[in-house]
């Protein structure tokens, strides 16, 4: 692919030229850009060292040799990669403007543009970069992390805001630009935990951040179907363009899954659903009494087995976390639960837990076929089930 990288003002633009080069020996060909304020960590001379071209910058747009950079850049890449992207280039783009040569470059009829985001997790998460980031995303710009991980700034401790390393921007490239072979499909994800109350404020729930889930609304979207992700309390920014349907307890899950289903060509399960939910629920606050309480609870209805009975072409994946004799117990659930494969995964690996980036799973089909893929994002994850969803799919 022709690509332009472009740097944006932060500390990690002295991975700029390692970028460059992972992606130049990926065989892409390469131009590259930077604003004034990346000259602040990477110099123009190493920029251009590694693309073998001149930078596009301030000073050669504004030479006065009547050609129009940014078009003419624009015109000629199959992407822009801007890494690493601040909140700055962020806020700079989603207000369309035009002072520095990425927000130009943005707007000048570049094909695919792809944010690769590096700074502090508080301006990570802070709402006005969040709301920018929905804004790019709404019209169709692709996100690259962040990472979690150790941040530049001296003191800063560990967080989400690291810019993907470059050999991880190199290898998610591809799966950005998928066909658009779910036209068409209808897909419904289930996300998150549920809560189920004992009174008004406390609740039975589980650590899912919904982070699998939201992965694969993603990734639907991105490859052009419609979906729905019908999510339990999360804290992240849904994908825009899914229909969203929020719900707190197993029965609501239920419920609004139920309402898709007919409509659904693939479900796929991620939520966490908790398996147990208060026989009463007490509808004041309870007071703290004695030492001891006892607790009367009874099983929450299993959604994949109630909606078995109601498939017709729906191609149904679950999720399955085992401790121990992982493959034949997915197997014997995948069966139970009328799944066409289940999603097996290990709450106790390192790097793949509750709420990280990645995962690793082992897609077990009800015969106990298996298949252990290598631990990969979990946006990649997404890509390889829904591939193997509609394959199956009619
Ligand atoms: O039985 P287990 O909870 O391990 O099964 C996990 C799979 O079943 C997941 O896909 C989960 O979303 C789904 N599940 C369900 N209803 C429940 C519990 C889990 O559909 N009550």
């Amino acid at each position: 692919m022709k690509l332009v990288v472009a740097a944006s003002g932060g500390v990690a633009a002295i991975k700029t030229p390692a970028l460059i080069r992972r992606l130049q020996e990926a065989g892409h060909e390469l131009r590259v850009a930077a604003t004034e304020a990346a000259f602040h960590f990477v110099t123009p001379l190493s920029l251009a060292v590694a693309t073998g071209s001149e930078v596009f910058d301030q000073a050669s747009w504004f030479k006065a040799d009547g050609q129009a950079r940014h078009i003419e850049l624009a015109r000629w890449a199959d992407a822009l990669v801007i890494a690493p992207a601040t909140a700055d280039a962020l806020a700079s783009a989603a207000l369309g403007k035009a002072d520095d040569v990425i927000s130009a470059l943005c707007i000048a009829g570049i094909k695919e543009i792809i944010w690769v985001p590096a700074m502090n997790t508080e301006m990570w998460q802070h709402p006005l970069v969040q709301n920018n980031v929905a804004t790019l995303k709404g019209i169709g710009h692709h996100f690259l992390g962040p990472a979690s991980g150790n941040l530049a700034a001296k003191g800063e401790a560990a967080g989400v805001g690291r810019m993907l390393e470059p050999e991880e921007i190199v290898a998610a490239l591809p799966s950005l630009f998928k066909p658009k072979d779910l036209a068409g499909k209808h897909v419904l994800v289930s996300a998150g935990p549920t809560r189920e109350y004992l009174d008004p404020v406390r609740f039975i729930s589980n650590p899912s951040s919904g982070k699998m889930g939201y992965a694969v609304a993603e990734a639907a979207l991105a490859r052009g179907a419609k979906v729905t992700l019908v999510t339990g309390p999360s804290a992240l920014t849904p994908p825009s363009g899914s229909e969203l349907v929020k719900v707190e307890s197993a029965l609501e899950m239920l419920g609004a899954l139920q309402t898709s289903f007919a409509q659904t060509d693939i479900l796929v399960m991620t939520a966490a659903v908790a398996d147990w939910r208060a026989k009463t629920v007490a509808t004041e606050k309870q007071p703290k009494m004695g030492d001891e309480q006892t607790l009367e609870l009874i099983r929450t209805p299993d959604i994949l087995s109630t909606l078995k009975p109601l498939r017709e072409k729906q191609i149904m994946v679950g999720f399955a976390m085992e401790t121990d004799k992982g493959v034949e117990r997915a197997a014997d659930k995948a069966s139970r639960k009328g799944l066409d494969f289940i999603c097996l995964n290990y709450p106790t690996q390192e790097g793949t837990s509750f709420g990280g980036d990645d995962n690793q799973i082992t897609v077990v089909r009800p015969d106990g076929n298996f298949e252990k893929l290598s631990r990969m994002s979990k946006r990649a994850i997404a890509d390889i089930i829904l591939d193997k969803a509609l394959d199956l799919s009619s």
